[in-house]
């Protein structure tokens, strides 16, 4: 079995390859079917292999299906990618950094109203909210930090999370302004992060850090570097104008950090506001 899975990931790295050079439609072999077929999502129940076109243009389904093959073979096989590697590697639908369209990023976070939490503002998209959600009880933090609380619904809302699945994570979150939050264990402080930087343990407990205060990033960034291990995660929000930034910090960081397509090609290529930015400490 872990023989033949072996062989499936060669082909589909040969495949792969080859299918971004080309034009034809050909590619749903073999190996792309066994591999669907012994890795259950959904894209075992898209009728693929039947006469029924999902799209009329063909040019759109061919590359609709490129796609497919990319997620497949960028998640399943090449899960954690290098950030240089990943800036290079544009969704084959529409030759983008991210599959979602512009109009749909801009719309995720609510059209008629933004999110609310505990009829809080909440600033997060619908695609980030759900992959958090994974990322959470995937990844069990001891400790939770966020710079930039907003109205505090972020940490709210993941403290509600943290509850429901019996954790125990303890929860910082930062901000410039008072956040005046009762019956709440999370801890807010109130922080001017182009001047100062928080006290934080740098003892090797699982982390998760939030940078979303867009402020002084590069420092703020390089900080936390310091408190981070192996294993910890750190995601960059709203990274699409921080590319420069995140560049000359993984050139200068202690830590190796890789992008986890598992969570940034949730949904599709980079559908997130944390676009190639959620990243593990290798
Ligand atoms: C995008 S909002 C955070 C949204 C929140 N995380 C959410 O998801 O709902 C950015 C926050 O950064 C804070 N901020 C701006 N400048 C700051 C500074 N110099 N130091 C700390 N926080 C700052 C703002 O007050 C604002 O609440």
């Amino acid at each position: 079995m872990i023989e033949q899975k072996k062989i499936i990931k060669h082909n589909l790295k040969i495949k792969y390859s080859n299918l971004k050079k080309s034009n034809s439609m050909n590619f749903l072999d073999v190996s792309l079917q066994n591999y669907v077929n012994s890795n259950k999502n959904f894209f075992n129940d898209v009728d693929l292999y039947s006469n029924k076109k999902i799209f009329k243009d063909v040019e759109m389904e061919n590359k609709f299906l490129k796609t497919i093959y990319q997620l497949i073979y960028v998640n399943k096989i090449n899960r954690f990618c290098e950030f240089k590697n990943r800036q290079k590697e544009l969704c084959e639908f529409n030759n983008s950094v991210t599959s979602l369209m512009r109009i749909n990023s801009i719309m995720s976070q609510g059209t008629s109203s933004i999110l609310k939490w505990k009829k809080l503002n909440l600033h997060k998209s619908c695609f980030d909210l759900a992959i958090y959600t994974q990322l959470i009880q995937d990844i069990e933090p001891s400790i939770i930090i966020e710079y930039g609380s907003g109205d505090g619904a972020s940490a709210l809302w993941m403290e509600d999370i943290i509850k429901s699945l019996k954790m125990k994570t303890k929860i910082f979150s930062y901000d410039i302004a008072d956040i005046n939050i009762k019956d709440t264990e999370i801890i807010f402080k109130k922080i001017d992060l182009t001047k100062h930087f928080p006290k934080i343990t740098n003892k090797k407990v699982k982390k998760l850090v939030f940078e979303d205060a867009h402020v002084n990033v590069l420092n703020v960034l390089i900080n936390t570097d310091k408190i981070l291990n192996k294993d910890d995660y750190l995601i960059i929000e709203d990274s699409g104008h921080k590319m420069n930034i995140i560049n000359k910090f993984l050139s200068k960081s202690k830590n190796k950090y890789k992008v986890d397509t598992f969570y940034t090609d949730f949904f599709g290529i980079n559908a997130t506001s944390a676009i190639n930015s959620i990243l593990k400490v290798m």
